[in-house]
């Protein structure tokens, strides 16, 4: 296994090589820390989308244009947020050997740093947890910490609020579009959703301009809800060729159109590419849940909204686990390979 990063960050006087960023043909450089800011990313107020026509407009724009929002009003208290942010933050500063019990060779969930698939992939800077997190019956209790001992039962109450607020925007988006409004929630099937919750640690780092937290990527989910650090930015969202810093609005969940999503609406809603940027002071922690269709099925564009004038742009596609978990290294979108 690869050591990880917060190890290298204590112990280490310089950068292995493996962590080194290189030109991307498609961003650029990589590392290039210049967030155009201060970002205009729309703020939806979920409590008003099922009463207010210009908050269900401000939805579907922030949805075709950026690709993400920062959602307020979601029903979470802030105070609930802040417990999640502890029990993530006591997890990562447990002991390296504690943590890593929770890890198995060639298994994408539990422990672990960036996922290795080839000799000469470079590397994210960032430890991170993934867990299956719902239904509660897949999940896999060998890599659930133990501690801080209230864990699990805080990300479990975190998670099935999630569900509920994933349902709300699921309805809205499609009312947006003036489609009937389960139009992709049954695209989910009778089961609901499939949660996965990726616990992401980003060490301070003393070469901040020669390594990303997270490379530019597109998510495999219909849509991602994130909590942010409290305290320490780290997330850009590029659009029009620009990176964009978020900002923290507080209490504010970020949520990204997942590539599912930009499939199922025939390409109106876009998948962002997104980033997350390291720096020498403060760590920082996310938690993005990724929520998706549970069973293994076929997802395509829902038949509102094929026309003449707007033909159907993406194959059906069966989004198994595998599909969800396999590399989109440097921006390449899983995207391209369902276009028709
Ligand atoms: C991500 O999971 O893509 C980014 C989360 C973050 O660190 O803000
Ligand atoms: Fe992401």
């Amino acid at each position: 296994m690869n050591s990880q990063v917060q190890e290298i960050a204590a112990h280490c006087d310089q950068l292995p090589e493996r962590y080194i960023q290189k030109e991307d043909e498609e961003h650029g450089n990589v590392t290039n820390n210049n967030a155009s800011s201060p970002a205009k990313i729309p703020v939806i107020d979920l409590s008003l989308l099922t009463s207010s026509h210009l908050e269900l407009d401000k939805l579907k724009t922030a949805s075709t244009s950026w690709g993400c929002f920062q959602a307020i009003n979601h029903g979470i208290e802030g105070s609930f947020l802040d417990k999640v942010r502890e029990v993530s933050r006591l997890f990562f500063d447990l002991s390296a050997e504690e943590k890593k019990c929770l890890s198995e060779e060639n298994d994408v969930e539990g422990y672990g740093n960036d996922m290795v698939f080839s000799d000469d992939q470079i590397l994210d800077w960032t430890d991170r947890l993934y867990l299956t997190a719902f239904p509660k019956d897949q999940q896999r209790l060998k890599f659930w910490p133990k501690n801080p001992t209230n864990f699990k039962e805080v990300v479990d109450d975190y998670i099935s609020k999630i569900e509920l607020i994933n349902h709300v925007i699921l309805k809205a988006v499609a009312r947006s579009l003036n489609l009937e409004e389960n139009c992709f929630l049954d695209q989910y099937g009778t089961a609901s959703s499939k949660m996965v919750a990726r616990f992401n640690y980003y060490p301070p780092c003393p070469w901040p301009d020669k390594v990303v937290g997270l490379k530019p990527h597109t998510d495999g989910s219909a849509f991602t809800f994130v909590l942010q650090d409290k305290e320490v930015e780290g997330l850009q969202v590029l659009k029009d060729g620009k990176w964009f810093g978020v900002p923290i609005v507080p209490d504010a969940l970020m949520i990204n159109v997942g590539e599912q999503i930009e499939i199922m609406s025939n390409g109106i809603f876009k998948s962002p590419v997104h980033r997350a940027m390291v720096n020498t002071k403060n760590q920082r922690i996310s938690l993005a849940v990724f929520c998706m269709p549970q069973t293994i099925k076929d997802i395509g564009p829902v038949d509102g909204l094929i026309t003449d004038v707007t033909p159907r742009l993406y194959k059906n596609v069966t989004f198994s686990t595998d599909f969800f978990f396999q590399n989109n290294q440097q921006g390449k979108r899983r995207l391209d390979v369902c276009k028709i």
